[in-house]
């Protein structure tokens, strides 16, 4: 099928603002909006920078937004993407942009070392590794799939208006470890997040629930968290 890519393309050592690159393709509907990409840089416009790696949606690093809504680029098929002939890609929002569809997400990540993702617990595990029930194991089970993509936080209004809020992703990371019964760090986290650009930012907009391409229930962990912290109760 013929496919008319629109593409804002951005280059700071010559464009003053962003504009829209336009590009027509011949594509495979079954094809991933990340193969047309693809097919551009290699046949129409090698200085198109995106970033990919997996291609099978599991390393996060190709969240762009797509017809206006963000999603994984290898995730998404062409012939669900495309309107009317034709597919726009821009970056995500929120994040500083560096080049074409590539931003800074350095910010998203100083997000994510904040909450202190990684097991606290300076107790003698004993002999073998600290043990956990089934029960206390799918407690935090949906927090685990987290593959940072971003694609929550940037679709957050109360990020987009201000930054310096944690964001979704990382207090997804959060839940993650304050609901682990082998953890003893959640004061310290809960600590972080009921700072007034912590877990109350969330206006429980939903946005960030809608484009979780690994279908993390987000809002729902983050009114866990919220909970956790009115409670003073992990259960
Ligand atoms: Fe991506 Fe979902 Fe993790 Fe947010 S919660 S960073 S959308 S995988
Ligand atoms: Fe934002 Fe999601 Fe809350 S979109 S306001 S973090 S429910
Ligand atoms: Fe890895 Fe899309 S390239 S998730």
């Amino acid at each position: 099928m013929k496919v008319h890519l629109k593409i804002k393309r951005f280059n700071p050592e010559k464009d003053k603002k962003p504009y829209w690159g336009e590009y027509d393709i011949e594509a495979d509907e079954g094809d991933r909006v990340l193969d047309a990409l693809q097919t551009v840089k290699w046949t129409i416009d090698g200085t198109l920078n995106f970033r990919r790696s997996c291609a099978h949606g599991i390393c996060g690093s190709d969240a762009v937004r797509i017809n206006g809504r963000n999603v994984l680029a290898c995730k998404l098929l062409i012939r669900d993407a495309v309107k009317n002939g034709q597919i726009t890609v821009e970056p995500i929002l929120g994040l500083p942009l560096i080049k074409d569809l590539i931003v800074d997400m350095e910010p998203f990540f100083a997000h994510y070392r904040a909450v202190m993702p990684y097991l606290i617990n300076d107790t003698d595990p004993g002999e073998r590794e600290r043990l956990q029930s089934p029960e206390e194991r799918a407690r935090y089970d949906d927090t685990t799939k987290c593959i940072l993509c971003a694609c929550c936080t940037t679709s957050c209004p109360s990020f987009w208006a201000r930054g310096e809020y944690v964001g979704p992703a990382a207090i997804v990371q959060a839940h993650r470890f304050i609901f682990d019964s082998r953890d003893e760090g959640a004061a310290q986290r809960l600590q972080v997040l009921a700072e007034p650009d912590g877990v109350w930012r969330c206006r429980t907009i939903f946005n960030c629930t809608e484009v979780c391409p690994r279908d993390i229930q987000v809002t729902k962990a983050i009114g866990e968290v919220k909970r956790a912290l009115i409670t003073g109760k992990l259960d």
